[in-house]
């Protein structure tokens, strides 16, 4: 990541020297590596994701358009546990850093296991649509109740006719 760059990130290779990158690895690993990422709260992890991650990445995960930036908040899916904390802790392109002093290491842990949940949901059954949340299940209910609607319509003039 830092000797590449991505996205909106630059790329350190040839400003940082091998040392230097390995110290910065180094440091953003034992800064994650403190925190145990198991045992958080679920339900308060829901909370804050809300707050503080659903405005970009969608209520379900599922990415979302920054209108600001001109770029996407990605999907969040198929991460692992250690790349949704440092990308919390280091806040990658446009998204924000959320040091401890606002997302506590037990906050952290919890808001990893929602995203986890979030990225394998229960299936219920049914048709998913992808994920995508009640404003795509609006949507594909008023198609299905416009149809509806329309079939009503033929009918009746049908039975006019
Ligand atoms: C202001 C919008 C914004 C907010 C708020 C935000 N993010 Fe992001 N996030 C982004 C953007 C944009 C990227 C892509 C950055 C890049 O790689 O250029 C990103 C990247 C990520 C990634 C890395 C995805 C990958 O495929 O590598 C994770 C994980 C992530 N965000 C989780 C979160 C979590 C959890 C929160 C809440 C604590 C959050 N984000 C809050 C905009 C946001």
């Amino acid at each position: 990541m830092v000797r590449s760059g991505r996205d909106g990130m630059p790329s350190f290779s040839g400003r940082l020297s091998d040392a230097q990158i390995s110290a910065v690895s180094e440091y953003v690993a034992s800064s994650i590596a403190t925190v145990s990422l198991t045992g958080g709260d679920l339900s308060r992890g829901g909370v804050l994701y809300r707050l503080d991650c659903a405005g970009c990445h969608g209520a379900t995960a599922r990415g979302g358009a920054l209108v600001h930036t001109g770029g996407n908040a990605p999907a969040l899916t198929g991460l692992a546990p250690v790349a949704i904390a440092s990308a919390i802790r280091g806040g990658p392109g446009p998204m924000p850093v959320f040091p401890v002093g606002v997302i506590s290491s037990h906050d952290l842990s919890s808001i990893v296991a929602y995203v986890q949940l979030l990225q394998q949901p229960e299936h219920p059954g049914g048709v998913s649509l992808g994920y995508r949340g009640p404003v795509t299940e609006g949507m594909a209910s008023i198609g299905v109740l416009g149809v509806l609607v329309l079939l009503v319509l033929w009918i009746e003039r049908r039975g006019r006719g």
